[in-house]
């Protein structure tokens, strides 16, 4: 299998986490929206889904699925959502396409948060991929300074990406990550930092993974 249909085959699985009858929570990415074209079968059995970005309510709009606002919501059932790395006790790393800090609050507002990816996502310890922090405009120099003093590794600005709240992005490079949950409070520590990709404090619940021996099925510890 090619990992689209690695992507395919692990989204259409996650159907089977989603409550008939409540709203669920919908991520960001290429595995989200496989997921969102599978779901779109099933659009009559859910009131409706939260979107952790505009391109992801502008897929479910496509579709005919209800759009709605977190505002209007209580509570969401579940999470879906791809990652671009996560270790073996479900740490992630997320954020490649800009959407993190949607992702984040609507993954805080979730009972459950499913993470769909294809099997080369799983790594034994995060930081290969360059991790993602979301900042304020004015605040990117003063961000990138505090990162090299304190924290360490290589940040770097995305070039020619403003994020859905109209903020930068910095990729933090050549990042060595022991405690996921430490670093991550660090990280949003600094001001001018809105939240940074690491997703440990609230990390996945359940974890499915694409293989070319069928769907793997991981549980968070
Ligand atoms: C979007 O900002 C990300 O968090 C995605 O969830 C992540 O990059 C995974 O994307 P793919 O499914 O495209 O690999």
């Amino acid at each position: 299998m090619t990992q689209d249909e690695l992507k395919s085959e692990v989204s259409k699985a996650a159907l089977k986490y989603v409550t008939p009858g409540t709203i669920i929570g919908v991520g960001t990415g290429s595995t989200a929206n496989f997921f969102i074209d599978h779901l779109a079968g099933m659009k009559d059995s859910i009131k409706g889904a939260v979107a952790s970005s505009i391109d992801t309510a502008n897929r479910l709009k496509r579709h005919g699925i209800p759009v709605i606002n977190l505002n209007d919501v209580d509570e969401i059932s579940v999470y879906i959502d791809g990652a671009d790395e996560s270790d073996h006790k479900l740490n992630l790393i997320k954020g490649g396409g800009g959407a993190l800090t949607r992702e984040k609050i609507v993954a805080a507002v979730s009972r459950q948060f499913v993470c769909i990816a294809d099997e080369s996502k799983l790594v034994d310890s995060l930081g290969k991929f360059p991790l993602p922090v979301e900042v304020i405009p004015m605040s990117a120099n003063y961000v990138k300074r505090q990162i090299i003093d304190s924290i360490g590794g290589n940040p770097i600005l995305r070039e020619e990406l403003t994020t859905d709240n109209g903020n930068l992005i910095l990729d933090i490079h050549e990042l060595e990550i022991d405690d996921p949950q430490n670093l991550e409070n660090c990280l949003n520590n600094i001001v001018g930092v809105v939240t940074n990709g690491l997703f440990a404090n609230r990390g996945a619940d359940i974890l499915l993974l694409g293989s070319q021996n069928g769907v793997i099925i991981k549980h968070a510890k």
